[in-house]
């Protein structure tokens, strides 16, 4: 089943989420399922379960868009265990349509998780992939990227999104 999306201003995505302690169940390979497809729907490179509203720390990633199958990425409990240089580009978040801002990243990171089966992992991306590791990881400690981004573009965009909300536009 796909997911509808929570949006910034649902205190779900400022929650730190809760670790997974049940592995390969049939629930968990439901929900992986659900997942992938809400991700492919709504068109984004990762997703992290409390962007759909359940406070727990899973997250899948697939850079390629669904266009090839060994780019899908299941993180859970991850962890990023080391940061390598740099990179600056533009970043959004599902949860936070509309915008998009430039962050700066490390350019290569590994993160250490668990897979569906509960068995430690350890991946290094660079670009596109060492970004979304950060973005995804982030999102389950309750951290967004525009807490990346300076004071003054983050209360700019805040009050961007506030008009949109008393405008009906945001929910
Ligand atoms: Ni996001």
């Amino acid at each position: 089943m796909v997911y509808p999306i929570v949006k910034f201003g649902n205190p779900v995505l400022e929650t730190e989420a809760e670790e997974v302690r049940e592995f390969d169940t049939p629930e968990l390979h439901t929900f992986l399922g659900d997942m992938f497809e809400s991700m492919y729907v709504a068109k984004g490179v990762g997703l992290a379960a409390p962007q759909i509203g359940v406070s727990r720390k899973i997250a899948v990633i697939d850079v390629s868009n669904g266009e090839n199958p060994a780019d899908k990425l299941v993180l859970i409990n991850p962890t990023i265990v080391k940061t390598e240089g740099k990179q600056e580009g533009e970043e959004g978040c599902l949860s936070i349509p509309g915008f998009r801002e430039q962050v700066k990243r490390p350019k290569r990171v590994t993160v250490q998780a668990l897979n569906v089966k509960g068995e430690k992992f350890e991946m290094t991306g660079e670009d596109l992939l060492a970004r979304a590791f950060l973005h995804e990881t982030d999102h389950l400690y309750g951290r967004l990227y525009i807490t990346h981004i300076s004071a003054l573009k983050r209360d700019l965009l805040k009050r961007k999104i506030k008009k949109l909300q008393r405008a009906g536009d945001w929910d």
